[in-house]
């Protein structure tokens, strides 16, 4: 596209942002969500305390981006706020979490509150923690070394989150911790964090997580501790409505003197499916693809194989790319039994024992390829995933097909 009058070449205007946790040009959808925040927000200067939150929904959804959104609203109220993601890394976990809360101390724009803050800081780092961990003076190995800082970080962490609470709650504010792939924490922190949750709840101390991760998150919380049901308020975060969908698209082309016509506006709705990802990755090939203005279908049909083959290297080969062949024949197999598929089917169609393959089910679930919605069930973490694979690996999905 090119001849707006700035003399900028127009691909370099291009406003759509597709890539994991790209902050979208409009965030589509999600104003409910960010009127309960804002709602949290004011309840918490008020030092009135609300249970924390927890989205789950499939890659590519929006989680990352809300969270950055709701952090951002948060903060800009004078909230201390930190964002961590996990990594099933416990000692790496607390680091990141002591780094990103001193950083949010730093942040504080109010001197005195600041003051007061890296005074909670300082305090903490110096009580020692012998009298509850008991003396080191017996010789530890490597292993038990390792365990008795995991702990001590435990301890830390609770009395600085307390610290810090305390304090802010004096000056009408509070802190939020946002924790983005949720379900990875390892259990020893997630638990850490759920009984820190509980127990600032019961001192009535302005403390709140807000959480994002895959469908199974809800479950695994529920698993480390099983009050964590009633600390937060669970939210999905699915498909987008046309109506949304449409703005996605055209909202953004708008602030630039742009426009979709109806019919490109409804084929894009159409190839959007309601997920975001989509509306990114089409909305830029069109873009790219158009020489006029408004922005007719013919630019979508162009830009359509430019997208899907974007899609396929970027989104969907990479993460095929991380399973083991045994994995991508499970994969391939899921594929083809179609949705909704439980483990039993696709054990039949690989003509193998369901207990054969629960170890590869469960290497699939840790590489965050696919997931269990409930007991026995089995679906892909990304939509999409399964029309790629009957697309792009005919071969592998039919040798099944063959077979049964
Ligand atoms: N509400 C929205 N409106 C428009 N675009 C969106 C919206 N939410 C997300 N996007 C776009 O979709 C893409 C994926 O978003 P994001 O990375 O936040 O998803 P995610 O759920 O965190 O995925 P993953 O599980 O892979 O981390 C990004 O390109 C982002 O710009
Ligand atoms: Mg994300």
């Amino acid at each position: 596209m090119n001849g707006d009058g700035t003399g900028l070449p127009l691909h370099s205007l291009n406003p759509f942002m597709p890539g994991a946790g790209k902050q979208p040009p409009e965030l589509v959808g999600r104003a409910h969500d960010m009127e309960l925040m804002d709602r949290m927000i004011a309840r918490t200067k008020l030092g009135l305390l609300d249970r924390g939150v927890i989205y789950s929904g499939l890659r590519g959804m929006g989680k990352t981006v809300l969270l950055l959104k709701l952090n951002d609203m948060a903060s800009a109220q004078g909230l201390a706020t930190v964002q961590i993601e996990a990594n099933g890394d416990a000692a790496a976990e607390y680091e990141e979490l002591f780094h990103e809360l001193s950083l949010a101390v730093m942040r504080m724009r109010r001197s005195d509150i600041r003051q007061r803050l890296s005074g909670v800081f300082s305090h903490v780092q110096s009580i020692s923690l012998d009298f509850v961990l008991g003396s080191a003076t017996i010789d530890l190995d490597g292993e038990g070394a390792e365990k008795r800082t995991i702990r001590a970080s435990s301890y830390r962490l609770e009395l600085l989150i307390e610290g810090l609470a305390e304090e802010l709650k004096k000056t009408g504010s509070g802190l939020f911790l946002f924790v983005d792939e949720f379900q990875d924490m390892s259990s020893e922190v997630m638990m850490t964090l759920i009984t820190v949750q509980h127990r600032m709840g019961q001192r009535d101390l302005p403390f709140c997580i807000i959480g994002a991760g895959l469908p199974n998150l809800p479950g695994v919380l529920t698993k480390v501790r099983s009050y964590a049901e009633r600390l937060f308020a669970y939210r999905d975060i699915g498909r987008l409505g046309d109506g949304a969908v449409a703005d996605g698209f055209q909202k953004p082309v708008r602030k630039l003197g742009y426009s979709f016509d109806d019919k490109a506006l409804s084929r894009l709705i159409g190839l959007a499916q309601g997920y975001p990802y989509f509306i990114q990755a089409y909305g830029k090939a069109t873009w790219d693809a158009s020489d006029s203005n408004p922005i007719t279908v013919a630019a979508v049909e162009r830009g359509e194989p430019v997208a899907r083959t974007e899609l396929d290297q970027g989104l969907y080969m990479s993460r095929w790319q991380r399973a083991t062949p045994l994995g991508r024949e499970y994969l391939a197999a899921m594929a083809a039994v179609g949705e909704r598929c439980t483990s039993a089917q696709v054990a039949k169609h690989m003509k193998r024992s369901v207990s054969d393959l629960s170890s590869i089910r469960l290497s699939l679930i840790e590489l965050g390829l696919v997931y269990s919605p409930e007991r026995g069930r089995v679906d892909f973490t990304v939509p999409g995933m399964d029309e790629f694979i009957r697309r792009a690996m005919p071969a592998e999905s039919q040798s099944y097909d063959r077979r049964s």
